[in-house]
């Protein structure tokens, strides 16, 4: 069975949606780089072994992710899935993990990369926003996307309430991109395009505001 180790910051509801989705792998620890992070305790309470590495502890970035490295190395794991991991990691940490290394993000990217995307797609009246699944490269927030999900922006959305709907939506996509990797349903293409083997395409289409 594949192992996979997730890398938290904070709340971690991501986290505890994989903890509770029964994946077909076996998920070897939970690290975070804050010790106050309180996913670390849902994660205990669910018997996942718990790390700490603090990034105030080290004088840089390469020192730092080279200590995370360590820790997540100790579990030998298939795949390392960032959940809510709000460090920006070095080129060197990415090319090690090549392959292997997942982010959950909240917009439908390639739009809204890096922070308060919220509050931007708001700001901008977008009227579909959402959340997708990629692999990561050096390109901050672009590496080949795995899934993504699109839900309506509505007329009285706030940060909040929209927010709320694309977790919704994060807790479900990002189960099913580590079903898909543990079962070897994705593979990378000669553009760098992740896709699914043996899968067959939906027809649906999202029109927000609705037609009438
Ligand atoms: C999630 O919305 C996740 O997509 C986002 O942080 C939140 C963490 O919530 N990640 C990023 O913005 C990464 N760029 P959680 O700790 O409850 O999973």
């Amino acid at each position: 069975m594949k192992k996979i180790v997730i890398l938290i910051s904070g709340r971690g509801s991501n986290m505890q949606a994989l903890l509770e989705a029964q994946l077909p792998c076996s998920i070897a620890a939970v690290i975070s780089n804050r010790a106050d992070a309180e996913g670390l305790n849902i994660a205990k309470a669910h018997g996942i072994p718990t790390a700490v590495v603090e990034h105030r502890d080290y004088a840089d970035r390469d020192r730092f992710d080279t200590a995370l490295a360590k820790s997540i190395d100790a579990f030998v794991p298939d795949f390392v899935a960032l959940a809510g991991f709000m460090r920006i990691l070095t080129a060197k940490f990415v090319a090690r993990y090549q392959g292997k290394l997942i982010n959950i993000h909240p917009s439908l990217l390639p739009a809204y990369g890096g922070l308060d995307t919220h509050v931007r797609a708001l700001h901008d009246g977008v009227k579909i926003h959402g959340c997708t699944v990629h692999f990561v490269t050096t390109d901050l927030d672009h590496g080949p996307i795995i899934i993504q999900a699109a839900v309506p922006v509505l007329r009285d959305d706030t940060e909040q309430t929209l927010a709320a709907r694309v977790l919704r939506e994060e807790h479900r996509i990002y189960a099913q991109a580590i079903r898909w990797l543990c079962n070897d349903k994705v593979i990378l293409n000669e553009q760098g395009h992740a896709i699914l083997r043996h899968r067959k395409q939906s027809g649906f289409t999202l029109v927000s505001p609705g037609l009438e």
